[in-house]
């Protein structure tokens, strides 16, 4: 990273909306990179705790933080995707053995965790749009600070014995496995919608 950031603000202090040009700019061009091309540099355990702390910063109604993250990295992201590998070759799945390529190929893989709260008057619903904001924060904060990252969720996002390999709790669902490293190539620009097919204007 070339800046460090700012120190995180204190409960009550202002925070003035202040016009931010290189955010536009950003937001303007940035796209995900194909997990298989990442490689060694990922983010440092320092770099990796500055991430987090930003992708929390969203939007919560409730302030439940109906969230949580799992790091996988190293030796024991590798140990993760054995496991998962020895799950669907039991299942004679070649398939989706070979689809943890993507999971395999990069230093470090993020699970975020959506974890609804019972027993609250905040929809489920809205819970889990928190979980997405943060995996979209974290994404784009990864690629902000310069290194590659890729949103995929693939079926071991869904198989509940993979879910219980991986640990989660009652109630808990994969928002994403977001796939960190340095791209070994630029991505291409993707097929993008087209804005105004999606708007209408409401007059009543
Ligand atoms: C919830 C979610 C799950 C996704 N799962 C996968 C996946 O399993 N495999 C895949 O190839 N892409 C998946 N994608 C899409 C990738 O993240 C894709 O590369 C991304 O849409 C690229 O868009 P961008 O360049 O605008 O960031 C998923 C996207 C979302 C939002």
């Amino acid at each position: 990273m070339t800046e460090a950031l700012p120190p995180a603000p204190q409960f009550g202090d202002p925070l003035p909306v202040e016009p931010a040009p290189e955010v536009l700019r950003f937001l303007a061009r940035r796209r995900s990179t194909s997990a298989v091309t990442l490689a060694e540099p990922g983010p440092s355990p320092e770099e990796l705790d500055q991430l987090l702390r930003l992708a929390t910063r969203v939007p919560d109604h409730g302030k439940l933080s109906p969230w949580r993250f799992i790091v996988l990295r190293g030796a024991d992201k590798a140990r993760f995707a054995e496991q998962l590998e020895a799950l669907a070759l039991s299942s004679g799945d070649a398939q989706a053995a070979a689809k943890l390529a993507k999971l395999k190929a990069p230093p470090l893989a993020v699970a975020v965790i959506s974890a609804p709260k019972p027993d609250t008057p905040i929809p489920e619903w809205e819970q889990i749009l928190s979980a997405g904001a943060v995996a979209t924060t974290l994404l784009y904060a990864t690629l902000a600070m310069g290194y590659g990252a890729n949103w995929i969720t693939d079926w071991y996002a869904y198989d509940p014995e993979a879910g219980a390999i991986l640990g989660l709790k009652d109630g808990e669902r994969v928002a994403a496995f977001m796939l960190i490293g340095t791209p070994r190539e630029s991505p291409l620009e993707r097929a993008r919608p087209d804005d105004a097919g999606l708007v209408s204007r409401w007059r009543g």
